[in-house]
């Protein structure tokens, strides 16, 4: 491609307003019919079909540009179109204030009205967490949730997991020992994005649920003790989760971040990590960092305890909430179901909710 055809292109707009917009994605971008495919609004004009890029005249009337390509192709854009921000826009994760406490919703509600269920689902993208009540103490209610949370996230094991106190148990959750705070399925590449956590009853004394803000953690970690956060960030983590009949492990980091820096997963597991290799140099950094880390998880008072009783679901960001449990204490009867779900789902139906009601 010609060094011509590269750079960017400076537009005034008929008040004095100056915005300079790159020249490949100025052509990439055109709006027009055979640019587009209009059944789908989907791209079908592709860039790599042109030798060279370059604009032979560009015109601005009134809040339009048109621009004529060298080869014969004519665009026009709206102003609108070229100042915009084009992605699709739902809550952004907030962390948790001195005196956040987790939302209640009626569970037939949430079910039933659309209205309830936008805000119930703004309140989960911005908090993280969200707790029905009052849902049915039935075994699988929670594949009634699809309808809300998109399809059940999959993962070996059992669909719907069963958790009560089991001698048999591959996890530790099947003892009546404390959890403390980590998310689910840190063996997985990409574990389940959310997960619902349903009580079907709850009559150990004992055993109250904790949920802890991971990514809130993980902000002011980056602040105070940003080569540690970096340590986290780089070096590969082994988890594994297996029983008889099921073999599940990643090697991954702690902490994992997107092509911004912004927070992806927060990967934390003491009962599933391995054993990692004491002659890799990153071993040693990455305790340093994990020590670190893990004593504030552990000195903190952000910790939300409180008693899941039967017929409430707790659901929760699993990339970014960590959640666990009190040692049970008695041998009262207890049985928790679990299933996941993924996040980007959780979005599709806030966004298809809104589009609803436009
Ligand atoms: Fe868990
Ligand atoms: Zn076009």
């Amino acid at each position: 491609m010609n060094a011509e055809t590269l750079g960017n292109v400076q537009v005034t707009w008929p008040d004095g307003e100056c915005i300079n917009l790159p020249t490949l994605w100025l052509r990439d971008v055109c709006p027009c019919e055979e640019c587009r495919i209009a059944q789908t609004q989907e791209k079908r004009f592709h860039l790599a079909t042109l030798d060279s890029v370059s604009i032979e005249t560009l015109t601005v009337i009134d809040d339009l540009l048109c621009v004529s390509w060298a080869g014969g192709h004519t665009s026009q854009y709206p102003r609108a179109f070229l100042s915009g921000d084009h992605a699709r826009a739902t809550p952004r994760w907030e962390p948790w204030s001195d005196d956040y406490s987790p939302a209640y919703v009626d569970f037939a509600s949430f079910q039933a009205n659309d209205v309830c269920a936008q805000t119930a689902i703004e309140e989960f993208l911005r908090s993280g967490v969200l707790i029905l009540e009052n849902a049915p103490t039935e075994e699988a209610t929670l594949e009634l949730l699809a309808k809300r949370l998109g399809p059940i996230r999959e993962v070996l094991f059992e669909r719907i997991h069963n958790v009560k106190v089991d001698p048999n148990g591959y996890n530790v959750a099947h003892t009546n020992l404390g959890l403390p705070p980590h998310n689910d399925f840190a063996s997985y590449s990409w574990p389940p994005s959310v997960q619902a956590l349903h009580m079907l009853a709850n009559e150990a004394s004992g055993g109250r649920s904790t949920i802890f803000d991971g990514w809130g953690l993980l902000e002011e970690f980056r602040s105070d003790e940003p080569g540690a956060f970096d340590v986290l960030c780089r070096v590969g983590v082994p988890f594994r989760e297996f029983d008889e009949s099921n073999e599940t492990f990643a090697c991954e980091p702690i902490i994992r971040l997107n092509a911004k820096g912004e927070l992806v997963i927060f990967r934390y597991s003491n009962q599933l990590m391995q054993v990692m290799n004491p002659s890799d140099p990153d071993t040693a950094a990455f305790y340093d960092a994990y020590y670190k880390l893990s004593r504030r998880l552990f000195d903190t008072d952000k910790v939300r305890r409180f008693r899941l009783e039967g017929g409430q679901i707790l659901i929760v960001a699993s990339h970014r909430i960590l959640h666990g449990r009190e040692a049970i204490d008695d041998a009262g009867y207890r049985h928790l179901q679990d299933a996941y779900f993924e996040h980007d789902n959780v979005r599709n139906m806030l966004t298809v909710l809104a589009r609803s009601h436009d």
